[in-house]
């Protein structure tokens, strides 16, 4: 049997276990999907015993995403560049790899809902600056974004990732932002605000051209208070729970040899389970 896991501390909260044990169960293979609660002063030890413990590959959550990319034999381009990792697997020589797949998790489905993102070439408007932020940049600055507007309440964190991404990214002081979204052809939320249980994300859509597309990587509840506003202006939405979907996609097809497939029906069941409609 196969085995993998998801790595975080706490474990309890992550949504992997329910998209890889659908996948798992609908393909009818032999194997399994873990929940590995490993404290900070233990994942270096976790992470060189993969193997011995059974394990194929795993995900990597919080806090671990950088101590799994500085603990990997072989990290490919994308954890490279956005300097965390998630999804982990052994080679035959027992090499651990490691790639980050937030970023393909997001384009993939940004692509699929408006493929026309990037029409025109207009500026994006990014709110945000930590690891969900930093991910999305390098999707959209691999994908061909030409200017990048980065805003984030804490402006020394935006600056640090301006700074590693280049001349593409510029600096918005977070007072601005209602204004930074004219003329942008997508405005992506990649803050926890809108979240259950956070403040909603406080912004003035007035400026936003009507086509625009606005995605939102919060996906619980699915349509938060920035799209339910975006999509009665008559802005084109994306839902957060696309990217948590396709995530999971690559490191599936690593560890148990199958590339699983995104469908409305794994959409209604993982969204069943995070208690939305
Ligand atoms: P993740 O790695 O999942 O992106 P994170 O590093 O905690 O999570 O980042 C959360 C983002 O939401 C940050 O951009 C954070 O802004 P700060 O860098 O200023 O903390 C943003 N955020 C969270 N609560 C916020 C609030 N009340 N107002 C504005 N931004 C907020």
């Amino acid at each position: 049997m196969k085995r993998a896991c998801v790595i975080g501390w706490p474990v309890a909260h992550s949504r992997s276990p329910v998209i890889h044990r659908y996948w798992l169960k609908l393909y009818g293979l032999d194997g399994a999907y873990e929940q590995e609660a490993v404290r900070p002063e233990e994942i270096e030890d976790f992470l060189h015993s993969l193997g011995q413990r059974g394990y194929e590959g795993a995900n990597v959550t919080l806090p671990h995403k950088e101590a799994a990319l500085a603990g990997a034999d072989r990290p490919d381009a994308a954890a490279t560049a956005i300097g965390a990792a998630n999804t982990l697997w052994l080679d035959d020589k027992g090499l651990l790899h490691a790639s980050n797949t937030d970023a393909y998790g997001f384009m993939t489905h940004l692509s699929a809902e408006a493929p026309d993102w990037n029409k025109g070439k207009r500026p994006v408007t990014v709110l945000g600056a930590g690891g969900a932020a930093r991910a999305i940049l390098h999707g959209l600055l691999e994908a061909g974004a030409s200017k990048i507007l980065l805003t984030n309440r804490t402006e020394d964190r935006a600056k640090a990732l301006a700074q590693s991404f280049g001349s593409r990214v510029s600096l918005i002081p977070w007072g601005d932002r209602n204004r930074a979204l004219a003329g942008c052809g997508l405005l992506v939320n990649a803050t926890s605000l809108g979240m259950t249980g956070k403040p909603p994300l406080d912004l003035d859509l007035s400026a936003l051209p009507l086509d625009a597309t606005v995605p939102d990587i919060v996906y619980s509840p699915l349509q938060t208070p920035l799209l339910a506003a975006a999509k009665a202006r008559g802005n084109r939405t994306v839902d957060g729970l696309g990217m948590l979907l396709h995530q999971a996609v690559p490191g599936f097809e690593r560890w148990f040899g199958v590339r699983p497939e995104v469908t409305p029906e794994l959409r209604a069941y993982v969204a069943a389970h995070l208690g939305a409609s």
